[in-house]
C-alpha cells in the first residue's frame, strides 16, 4: 500500500470523525466499490462482504438489473409526493402485494419507519375493529428485540445503550421473553387490551437467535385464539435471507402484518413496506399516515427489479443450500476449537459465538484479522459475529470464505 493510498483511507476516516456525528463505530475499512459478493477499499484491496449491509444487499452489490431500473426511472421521474398519482406506484403495489400474498401494501422508506407504521396500524385496528378503549391498546414485544431507532421503538428496547437519556419513553408495550410461548399466552390471556404481538422470526441484531422449531406457528395460533395481530418484522430476515422468501415461511405462518425493508431494494435505495389484508389495512385513511418519499417512482421501479432478481436467480434456494454447507463446514472446525463455541442460523443468516466474555474485544479483533485476510464481518453483541453474505454467492466462494474464517480463528486458538 503506497503512502498516497494510506492517506486516502485515513483521510476518509478523519473526515467522518471530524464532521460526522459519532453514532457508529465502524470497522476500519474504507470501501469505494462493490460488485456481487465483493467490495473493494480505496486501496484497491478486494474483500468478501460477509455482512451485506445488515442483509440489505441480498441480491449482491450493484446488481445490473436493479441499478438499471433505478437509472432508467431516475431519468424519467423521481418524485411526485403522494399529492398526485404516479404511473409506477400502483404497478409496484400490485406486484408486491401479489408476490407476498396480501391485499395491500403501504410504502415507506426505512425499516424503522415501516415498524412505526405497523404499530400505528395495529393501534388503530385495536380501537376501530377490536373495540379497545382509546389509549388503552397494548402491543406485546420480546426482550432483546431490535426494530430500529425511533423514539417509540427504543421505548420498548432493553438495550441500555440504545435507550439511555432518550426518555420519556412511549407507553403501551408489554415485554416478554423471546421464544417463550407460556409467557406469550399469559400476556394475551390476562389482558383484553392487547392488540398485537410484534416479533422478529429470528432475532438478528441480538445475535442471530433462532427460536425453537414450532415457536412461530404456535405464537400465531395464540394470536388467533385471542384476536391479536401477529406482526412479523422481516426487515432483516425477509427476502430470501434465511432460505425461504420469508423466515415465517419455514413454519408456514402467514402474518397479519408483514414488515419489510433492506433487501426490498437490494440495498440500492431506501425502500420499506408494510403489507396486510384489507380488514387490517383499511384502518388507514387519507391524512392518517404518510411520507414525502414513501412510494416514489424510483423506489417502486427498484423494488420490482429487486424482487424479480430474488425469483429469477433462485436466491432462497441458494441461501438454504449454502447455509447448510456453511454450518456443517464450520461445525467440523468448531469440534476441536477453543475459541469458537458454536455456529447457529438459518439459510445465510448465521453467527458464531466466541468463547470469551460479552465485554471482551476478542470478536472485534477476530473481525480485524478477517478483514486483513479479505473478508468483512462485524460483531453484533460482544462476543457474537454475524455472517450474512450476499445470496448470489456460489459454492466455491463460500468454501473460500470458510477457509478464511477457519484460518483466522486458528490464529486465536
Ligand atoms: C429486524 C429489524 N427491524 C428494523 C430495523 C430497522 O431498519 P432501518 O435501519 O432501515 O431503520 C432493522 C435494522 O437492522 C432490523 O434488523
Amino acid at each position: 500500500m503506497s503512502v498516497a493510498e494510506q492517506t486516502l483511507s485515513q483521510q476518509a476516516i478523519d473526515l467522518e470523525n471530524k464532521y460526522g456525528a459519532h453514532n457508529y463505530h465502524p470497522l476500519p475499512a474504507v470501501l469505494s466499490k462493490g460488485e456481487g459478493v465483493y467490495v473493494w477499499d480505496v486501496d484497491g484491496k478486494k474483500y468478501y462482504d460477509f455482512l451485506s449491509a445488515y442483509s440489505a444487499v441480498n441480491q449482491g452489490h450493484c446488481h445490473p438489473k436493479i441499478v438499471g431500473a433505478m437509472v432508467e426511472q431516475a431519468k424519467t421521474l423521481t418524485l411526485t409526493s403522494r399529492a398526485f398519482y404516479n404511473d409506477m406506484l400502483g404497478k409496484y403495489e400490485k406486484y408486491a402485494s401479489e408476490y407476498f400474498g396480501f391485499d395491500k401494501l403501504l410504502p415507506m422508506n426505512t425499516g424503522a419507519e415501516a415498524v412505526e407504521t405497523a404499530l400505528k396500524i395495529c393501534r388503530r385496528w385495536a380501537y376501530e375493529k377490536k373495540s379497545i378503549s382509546e389509549n388503552d391498546a397494548q402491543i406485546v414485544v420480546c426482550e432483546n428485540n431490535f426494530h430500529g431507532r425511533t423514539t417509540t421503538i427504543i421505548s420498548f428496547s432493553n438495550d441500555p445503550v440504545a435507550r439511555k437519556n432518550f426518555g420519556p419513553y412511549t407507553q403501551g408495550f408489554i415485554k416478554i421473553a423471546y421464544d417463550n410461548l407460556a409467557q406469550l399466552e399469559e400476556a394475551l390471556a390476562n389482558n383484553s387490551n392487547v392488540a398485537g404481538f410484534l416479533v422478529e422470526p429470528i432475532q438478528g441484531e441480538a445475535g442471530v437467535y433462532v427460536p425453537s422449531e414450532g415457536y412461530l406457528k404456535a405464537a400465531k395460533a395464540l394470536c388467533e385464539k385471542y384476536n391479536v395481530l401477529f406482526i412479523a418484522d422481516e426487515v432483516q430476515t425477509g427476502i430470501a435471507r434465511t432460505g425461504k422468501l420469508l423466515a415465517v415461511d419455514h413454519e408456514e405462518v402467514k402474518p397479519d402484518v408483514l414488515i419489510l425493508g433492506k433487501a426490498l431494494s437490494g440495498g440500492v435505495y431506501p425502500v420499506s413496506a408494510v403489507l396486510a389484508n384489507d380488514p387490517v389495512m383499511n384502518v388507514i385513511t387519507p391524512g392518517s399516515h404518510g411520507s414525502t418519499f414513501g412510494g416514489n417512482p424510483i423506489a417502486a421501479a427498484v423494488a420490482m427489479a429487486a424482487l424479480d432478481v430474488v425469483k429469477e436467480e433462485n436466491l432462497a434456494e441458494n441461501a438454504e443450500r449454502l447455509g447448510q454447507l456453511f454450518r456443517s463446514e464450520l461445525n467440523k472446525y468448531i469440534e476441536n476449537s477453543d475459541v469458537c463455541r458454536l455456529v447457529r442460523g438459518k439459510g445465510l443468516l448465521n453467527a458464531i459465538v466466541i468463547n470469551d466474555s460479552e465485554e471482551s474485544d476478542t470478536a472485534w479483533n477476530i473481525c480485524l484479522r478477517l478483514r486483513d485476510h479479505g473478508l468483512l464481518a462485524k460483531p453484533t453483541h460482544g462476543n457474537i459475529i454475524r455472517f450474512a453474505p450476499p445470496l448470489v454467492m456460489n459454492e466455491e466462494e463460500l468454501l473460500d470464505c470458510v477457509a478464511i474464517i477457519t484460518k483466522t480463528l486458528k490464529e486465536f486458538e
